[in-house]
């Protein structure tokens, strides 16, 4: 592995491998292995963050290294400064960048000009950080997913859902995602994953039926503010409550990316009741992610 920048371009070996290393990364949090001494790793943002740059500072400075936070805005990418010359200046300077932006073509030729282990800490298109952690929630709370039932409800065409999209393509899992018309997965994107794993339903109480674990993520994602009203009003029915949960297999886990618009996605109630596993999954970031960037400079 050279650079994360999609679950799409990671095989079942590749991704196990991850999950397989972030667990024990996680049981020798205070002793791992310094792979990241002497170096400087760039986190370029271009959207707000809570959880994903402080896994990823943390993280690196755990690993030995030192974290450098760029805010894109502030940087000469905000003032028109094309991807590729940033890239070919950070490469001879930094060991290996986060970029968390809009377009995936931007982490992708930033990838390819920079020559240095690049990660997508989210794009429009994808999230496979936040999945890898939640596979590893899945390994750690559930035994791992094989035979497991995921349904991802709201959004079924954002970010997240499309890495977990990949996720079940790749691992073989099932995942229904639970979505009304305008916000299921776009014939153009499913057209590109093998069949066999993935289905998608608009009754959100069909969607969750038989599930192990059902997950949400905000219904507004970043850069979509201007379509705040009809997103609500359209993705309502598919609000993770008491009552849709009763739907799901007995036992059936709650999950969460974050942050939770309570009374929108999910009630209090739900997210109090999960919030253990909601709250792993959240650290399993740093974890996850230690073991994303110690594969990328072995
Ligand atoms: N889930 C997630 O990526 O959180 P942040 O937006 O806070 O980084």
């Amino acid at each position: 592995m050279k650079h994360l920048l999609s679950l799409e371009q990671l095989t079942q070996a590749e991704i196990e491998g991850l999950i397989h290393s972030a667990v024990d990364l996680k049981a020798k949090r205070k002793s791992c292995p310094q792979v990241l001494a002497g170096q400087t790793w760039a986190l370029i943002f271009n959207k707000s963050s809570t959880r994903t740059r402080v896994s990823f500072e943390v993280g690196i400075r755990e690993l030995g290294g030192s974290p450098m936070f760029l805010s894109g805005s502030e940087m000469q990418l905000g003032r028109g400064e094309p991807v590729k010359d940033t890239a070919r200046v950070l490469g001879r300077m930094v060991d290996g960048a986060i970029i968390r932006t809009f377009a995936q073509k931007d982490v992708d030729d930033f990838a390819s000009f920079s020559g240095i282990p690049t990660i997508n800490a989210l794009t429009d298109d994808e999230h496979p950080c936040q999945i890898l952690a939640d596979l590893q929630t899945m390994q750690e709370r559930l035994g791992g997913w094989k035979n497991k039932r995921v349904c991802f409800l709201g959004d079924g065409d954002c970010n997240v859902a499309r890495s977990w999209i990949w996720a079940s393509a790749r691992l073989g899992f099932e995942l229904v995602v639970g979505a009304p018309a305008p916000f299921q997965p776009a014939d153009s994107f499913m057209e590109r994953v093998p069949k066999g794993t993935v289905s998608v339903e608009s009754d959100a109480m069909r969607a969750v039926s038989g599930c192990d674990v059902v997950y949400t993520d905000v219904w507004v994602s970043m850069g979509k503010e201007a379509e705040s009203a009809d997103r609500l009003r359209v993705l309502s029915p598919y609000q993770i409550n008491t009552q849709l949960m009763a739907a799901a297999n007995p036992g059936a886990v709650v999950m969460h990316c974050l942050p939770a618009y309570r009374g929108k996605e999910i009630t209090d109630e739900v997210m109090e009741a999960h919030a253990g596993i909601i709250f792993e999954e959240a650290e399993n970031r740093l974890h996850a992610q230690k073991a994303v960037m110690t594969e990328l400079v072995r």
